[in-house]
């Protein structure tokens, strides 16, 4: 399959459950309508393709491809709640995301600030939901809530914000790109084999195939965001939705304002050859690898 294809499966797949995130009688709320003006804004749905993918690597049961499909909403509900609050004036500033105004540039800042508070505390109801309804999925839900917070995309975005202006260390550079964005990618490539396994901590941190997934995650999530670091640079918002040259703008600390567009060129090129060898590594262990690689390949040229 082509990631085109991919990405039409997993739009079809994914649509109709976040269509259905906030009960039918609370469609009027204001806060509820503004949420679903960004949820519904397109966006490449990356988050939820990746956990597809492990699950399809994994193998599963249709019942548990319905629950991998529940915690693919959630966090592309996590995600948007994220994008949601990174436009705000107080943030970013921008005012174009996924080809559209921004929520707080339809809605006003206080709903959007709302609309971002709603979709993950909704995110939140909905992973304890499921661990009660499902023991084994404790850890699962645990894992999604931890890396949205400090030690994830919150912690991420603070050093971001924080570093507005200064010279901040490769070192630095890594941990804030690990937590704001390669996170929710954890969270994304490793959650379905927890659930499809129903893995304690503990099981996790012995699983071989769990270890060898979260590696993946890292080199993924590092590429993505030197991959969308170098498109605020080289692109075009016609073709990427948002706006471009904004990390200029703003002083950011990226891996182009750090090492340059050919250096941070060079270290995407690293981290897809690193996160090959961790593929070969799982197909050593017998998983077909085949559909990741797809995945891989696109994030070192993808062009919005
Ligand atoms: C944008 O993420 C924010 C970052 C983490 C860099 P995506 O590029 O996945 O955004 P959408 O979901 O496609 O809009
Ligand atoms: C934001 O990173 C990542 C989030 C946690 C939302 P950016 O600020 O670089 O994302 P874009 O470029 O606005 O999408
Ligand atoms: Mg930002
Ligand atoms: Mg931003
Ligand atoms: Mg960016």
């Amino acid at each position: 399959m082509t990631i085109g294809e991919f990405a039409k499966e997993t739009g079809e797949w994914l649509d109709p459950e976040l269509e259905s995130v906030f009960a039918k009688d609370k469609q009027d709320d204001i806060t509820v309508k503004a949420s679903m003006y960004s949820l519904k804004a397109g966006g490449k749905r990356l988050r939820p393709l990746m956990m597809r993918l492990t699950a399809r690597m994994i193998g599963c049961s249709d019942t548990k491809l319905a629950d991998v499909l529940y915690y693919a909403a959630t966090l592309e509900m996590i995600h948007t709640y994220s994008l949601i609050h990174d436009d705000l004036p107080a943030m970013d500033n921008d005012d174009l995301r996924r080809g559209k105004p921004t929520c707080h540039k339809v809605y006003g800042e206080g709903i959007a600030t709302l609309a971002g508070d709603l979709l993950l505390n909704t995110a939140c109801e909905r992973l304890f939901k499921k661990a009660i309804e499902n023991p084994g999925y404790l850890y699962a839900s645990y894992f999604m809530c931890r890396n949205a917070g400090l030690d994830g995309m919150v912690g991420g975005q603070s050093i971001d914000l924080d570093s507005e202006g200064k010279t901040i260390g490769l070192e630095l550079l890594y941990e804030l790109q690990r937590k704001k964005t390669g996170a929710l990618i954890e969270s994304a490539v490793v959650t379905p084999y927890y659930l499809i396994k129903g893995l304690s901590e503990e099981q996790a941190e012995k699983d071989e195939t769990a270890v060898l997934l979260k590696k993946l995650a890292e080199h993924i999530g590092l590429a993505f965001q030197i991959r969308d670091d170098i498109l605020d640079v080289e692109s075009d918002p016609s073709i990427l939705g948002k706006n471009t040259g904004k990390d200029l703008r703003d002083s950011k600390a990226t891996f182009v304002t750090l090492l340059g567009k050919d250096g941070a060129g060079k270290k995407l090129s690293l981290e897809i050859e690193s996160a090959k060898l961790v593929l070969s590594d799982l197909k050593q262990k017998g998983y077909d690898t085949d559909e990741y690689t797809v995945l891989i390949d696109y994030l070192e040229t993808r062009d919005s």
